[in-house]
């Protein structure tokens, strides 16, 4: 294989007969040579290419246009100019595609919005590169922090007949053609499927035999939500944890975005700085501060007073019994707080079913963790565990146990405490990259109305 432009441009000495692969970014010519922008989006940098006249396969060196791919045979050598340390000095070029002046990344500069119009091109402009280098490598750290814990990778399915927040927000999986409810018995699988929305309960199943796991996978929600926010599909890590309650579930969320954070400061060095300059000044300094200082942990109730006693006007209504809504969140996180948040225990009208119920029977050992920027980047819950409460919860929910039998079982069958919870990689990765919208850190964004390319 050839050497990539981030391993040549780290190099300590010259090095004789190197030869990269990649698009021109621009090209500017002098009498006699020309200089080419060479980038194969292994780093932000660059690799600058003198072209001298007469070079074989250059001539007309203008067919080199921005956007056109080209292989580079030469010698790397001290750049005399300012900006770069190396150049590379053609003997031999070759245009391996061209590039028309359509090409619609001419100019440096677009708007976020624009790209997002051609997400199949945005990996090649200098902001959507480090963004997704930084995803390949959060991913990859997002392995490595469960993995060192003895967390078992397990792959949840992604078809499945039960919905996990009991939402209602699920795509429905079908090959029945016309009305898909009335047949449902001669559906491909015998009943009403849909895109999973969670992997947790089957999850659950597993952390219920093999003490720690964690899934990592696509999930799915039809929420008619059109915010920076919020994806129709999106990536989640949830772990769960057998023997664990609801404090130890809130130790290891504030661990893992704290690591994560640490991460991104210590492996992420040039994109960050990317981000610092381009998309959000106050990126580095936030990590350092979630590295650094401790969260902050309220009760839901203590939430709610500090709210309604905030004498802020919001949008939506604050009182006890209702959902925090992103603004009261990150009232929270970024003005009372100033630090990441953890709220717990929230009223059991507002949270699914399968959350444990505290003795006040009036709310569940829930827990949201909240981040400056962002608001929740967690969800997830002590689990019930108890046989006979599940089933209550499950009526006072108006679900049917014999759809969740299974999920049942676990329950009567050597039952322990567990928990667990749920991270939005999207949104972990607008926190850490500063990336205001949750479009601008998917490949390939799915939204409302949006299923382009
Ligand atoms: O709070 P949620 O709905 O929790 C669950 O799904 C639990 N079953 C997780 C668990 O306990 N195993 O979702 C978890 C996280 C949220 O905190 C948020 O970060 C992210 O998933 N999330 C979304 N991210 C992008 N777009 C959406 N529409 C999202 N909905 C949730
Ligand atoms: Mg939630």
């Amino acid at each position: 294989m050839h050497k990539l432009i981030k391993h040549v441009l780290s190099a300590t000495n010259p090095i004789e007969g190197l030869t990269v692969k990649g698009w021109v970014r621009t090209r500017r010519d002098s009498k006699g040579f020309s200089f080419i922008e060479l980038n194969d989006g292994s780093c932000l940098a660059n690799l600058q290419i003198v072209v001298d006249a007469g070079v074989p396969g250059a001539d007309p060196v203008s067919r080199f246009t921005t956007g056109s791919s080209a292989i580079v045979e030469g010698n790397l050598v001290p750049s005399p100019g300012t900006g770069q340390k190396w150049e590379l000095k053609a003997t031999k070029i070759e245009l391996v595609g061209p590039a028309d002046a359509t090409y619609p990344l001419q100019k440096k500069g677009h708007t976020p919005e624009f790209l997002r119009t051609i997400a199949h091109l945005r990996p090649r402009s200098n902001l959507f590169g480090a963004v997704f280098r930084t995803r390949s490598r959060l991913a990859w750290a997002v392995h490595q922090f469960y993995q060192e814990r003895d967390f078992v990778y397990v792959h949840t399915p992604i078809i499945t007949a039960s919905d996990c927040e009991g939402a209602g927000e699920m795509f429905r999986v079908t090959t029945l053609k016309g009305d898909i409810d009335q047949d449902v018995g001669k559906d491909f699988f015998g009943k009403r499927t849909y895109l999973t929305v969670s992997g947790q309960l089957e999850a659950e199943t597993f952390a219920c035999a093999m003490s720690r796991v964690y899934t990592f996978g696509p999930t799915f929600r039809a929420e008619n939500s059109n915010t920076a926010r919020h994806a129709a599909e999106f990536w989640m890590i949830e772990p769960e944890m057998a023997f664990c309650d609801l404090a130890g579930d809130m130790d290891l969320g504030e661990e893992f975005i704290r690591s994560m954070a640490r991460y991104m400061l210590e492996h992420c060095e040039e994109d960050l700085a990317l981000f610092a300059k381009f998309v959000d000044r106050e990126v580095i300094k936030r990590l350092q501060f979630v590295v650094e200082r401790p969260f902050q942990r309220i009760e839901y109730v203590e939430a709610v007073e500090i709210l309604s006693k905030s004498g802020r006007t919001f949008e939506y209504p604050v009182s006890y019994g209702l959902n925090l809504q992103s603004e009261h969140e990150r009232f929270l996180t970024e003005e009372h707080f100033k630090c990441p948040v953890t709220v717990f225990n929230y009223p059991r009208e507002i949270k699914p079913f399968y959350m444990r119920l505290n003795d006040d029977a009036k709310t569940v050992r829930a827990m949201d963790v909240l981040v400056p920027g962002i608001g929740e980047v967690i969800g997830g819950s002590q689990r019930e565990e108890r046989l006979d409460v599940l089933l209550e919860n499950m009526r006072f929910h108006k679900l049917r146990p014999e759809d969740y039998w299974w999920y049942v079982d676990l329950r009567r069958f050597g039952s322990v405490p567990h928990a667990g919870f749920g991270v939005g990689f999207e949104r972990l990765l607008m926190f850490l990259t500063g990336v205001p919208n949750i479009r601008d850190v998917i490949p390939f964004a799915r939204t409302p109305g949006n299923a382009e390319f």
